[in-house]
Formats: structure tokens, sequence, C-alpha cells
């Protein structure tokens, strides 16, 4: 069985003492939360420190919004898994449509960074998803196939997530009906079928991302092939992000 894993992202939000001010709200709303789910949430990268200290004794684990490949070196701007590691950082978002968009991350480099992470033990976050554009010319589905194949190459899948997240529903309040996200996260679990192999596909867990709130957040959790929810803006809002993590899916 694969466990769902509902991660925040919080991208370029949060000051150390927003995050202080969050946790105090959000850490006691999680108190009688079933174990059937991981909660993960993704600071910036200067509250990961002060976040990691909040957390402790909690069942909520940390991630990264990017990982280098290298180890250490001259890139300035980057962050290498090991000094992610030091924080005890389980978890590194690549691939999200914001880099993809601003910083021409192609797939190759999203595909180095996975590896890394995974080289290191943290457990890449490999985001995926279609334009308006791209979907309205009947593009999606190619799209989506070789941003799978190629950041996916030669990565283990059972140390891996992968978030599906159409860019038109990316902070737009446009989610996908569960029925569409269903339909692609079974196409991107094909893939890896193809490529890697029934044992492969079947352990690879899939998100589904994109204006996820409280009250889409069960039917999309229903969905068979959909395990987990990348959440942005409304991960922002303690009281909102516990809600949909605290999903039902019976009742
Ligand atoms: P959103 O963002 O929930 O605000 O749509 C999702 C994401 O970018 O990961």
């Amino acid at each position: 069985m694969r466990k769902p894993v509902i991660a925040g992202n919080w991208k370029m939000h949060m000051t150390c003492a927003q995050s202080r001010d969050y946790m105090a709200t959000f850490l006691p709303l999680l108190e009688n939360l079933p174990e059937d789910r991981d909660v993960v949430i993704a600071p910036p990268f200067t509250a990961i420190s002060s976040v990691a200290d909040l957390v402790k004794n909690s069942c909520v684990e940390l991630s990264s919004q990017n990982v280098h490949w290298e180890g250490s070196g001259a890139f300035t701007a980057e962050i290498s898994p090991t000094m992610l590691l030091e924080h005890g950082v389980r978890y590194a978002i690549v691939g999200h449509s914001e880099p993809r968009k601003y910083f021409s991350e192609s797939d190759e480099q999203i595909n180095h960074r996975a590896r890394s992470a995974q080289k290191h033990g943290l457990i890449p976050i490999v985001c995926v998803g279609e334009s308006d554009e791209q979907r309205n010319r009947g593009e999606a589905e190619r799209v989506i196939r070789r941003q799978v194949e190629q950041g996916l190459e030669t990565l283990d899948p059972k140390k891996l997530v992968v978030a599906y997240e159409p860019i038109w529903a990316i902070g737009t309040g446009r989610v996908a009906t569960p029925e569409d996200a269903q339909a692609v996260c079974l196409g991107i679990r094909q893939v890896v079928r193809d490529d890697s192999g029934n044992a492969a596909a079947d352990s690879v867990r899939i998100q589904y991302g994109g204006s996820v709130k409280p009250v889409s957040a069960p039917d999309l959790m229903r969905q068979p092939d959909i395990d987990g929810a990348l959440v942005g803006g409304a991960s922002l809002d303690p009281e909102e992000f516990a809600r949909i993590i605290a999903y039902r899916l019976v009742g």
C-alpha cells in the first residue's frame, strides 16, 4: 500500500518569526491525526533551521524547495544535499513549474537534481504538468510523458514522489476535477510501468497539486492513483492546511 503524502510548499513566503507563529497554531491541530499519511512542509531555506527545531517530536517532516546535484562547489544561489541533511530535511522538491518557467530549468537538470537527492538519501518530489496552451492543443499527454521519462531517468521509484501539477491550476483557484487528475496520474504510473516494470509503478507515490483546498482534497484523495497533494497557497494558512491534511475518505 502506498502511504499518501500531503506536502505544503511555502514558496517565497514565511520569515522565521512567521514560521514560529504558524507552528504554534498548526502543530496542536495535528494531534489526533491518523498515521496513515505523511505530512511535509517545504519552507524557504532561511526558515528551514527554525522550522526543524519547531517540528521536532511532531509528525511533520521537512522538504527543501530545491537541491543541487553537487555536494559543494562554485554554484552561487544553490543548495547542496548535505546542507539540507544537516537540518533533518527528508524531501526535496525539484522541477516545480516556477523554476522551470523563470529559470528555464530543463528536464535533464531536474533529473540531475533528483538523482543527487536520492544518492544522498533525500526523497525527490519531481513536479510535472502541462500549461493551458499545451492542454488546449491536445499536447498534455505527450508533454507529461516527456517530463516523466526524462525527469525520472534512473531514479529508484520506491524513494520518489511525483507531483502532477497542471500549470493552469497553480494559484488560480481552478482545481482539476478528480476524474481528470486521476486520469493523468494513472497515465504517469503507466509511463513508470512501461519504463521500470510493475513493482516500480505500484510503489511510486503520485501527488496532485494545483489549487487544492479543504473542500476539494477528499475527492482528490479518494482517487486510486492519487497518493497525496502538493499544496501551495492553502498551506500558508495553518488551519486550512490542517483541514486538508485531515481529509477523510468516508463520512
Ligand atoms: P497552489 O500551488 O496550491 O497555490 O495552487 C501549488 C504548487 O505550486 O505547488
